[in-house]
């Protein structure tokens, strides 16, 4: 693999840990305000994101490359409201998107036919990532401020369960 390639891997896999990062700040302030259905939506996010990052790492092992690991930023961690909470993950979303894109060029144009396979599958998710938080979005807009329909919402999304999409990973 081309040291750009194996460079932007180890990049993304801090991007994967820095989503888990924001989507604990994010599932603490939810926890705290009392809505714990979405704190617990948001701790099966930050579940996903840490699989999504060390099947990445373990990819990068697999192709004889050293990981790199810088720091992992700090997340924001004040959310004035649910909306505003979930624009922020869809925006987060649409941001992982363009990365993941980037890096399947990349591999196209380095013609690394494994990569590119790799990378697609994330690629894909995105389609499912940005689509439940548009999801979600929308139901808190029609929700606006009445605090039965956000409560009714919030059991909604405390069913979510998390299921490692990687199920070898840790074999
Ligand atoms: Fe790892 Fe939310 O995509």
């Amino acid at each position: 693999m081309n040291k750009d390639l194996a460079k932007a891997l180890s990049d993304q896999v801090n991007a994967e840990y820095y989503s888990a990062y924001l989507y604990l700040s994010m599932s603490s302030a939810a926890d705290q305000a009392g809505l714990k259905g979405i704190a617990h939506w948001l701790f099966v996010q930050a579940q996903e994101e840490m699989a999504h990052g060390t099947n990445i790492y373990q990819y990068i092992l697999a192709r004889g490359e050293t990981p790199a690991f810088p720091a992992i930023d700090a997340p924001p961690s004040n959310f004035s409201d649910a909306k505003k909470l979930f624009d922020e993950v869809l925006a987060h979303e649409q941001l992982v998107t363009g990365r993941l894109n980037k890096i399947a060029t990349m591999a196209m144009q380095a013609h690394d036919h494994s990569c590119y396979q790799f990378i697609l599958w994330y690629v894909n998710e995105q389609v499912e990532e940005e689509e439940s938080a548009t999801d979600i979005v929308n139901k808190l807009a029609m929700i606006g401020d009445n605090k039965g329909l956000l409560l009714n919402l919030d059991k909604e999304l405390a069913a979510r369960t998390f299921v490692n999409p990687f199920p070898n990973m840790f074999q």
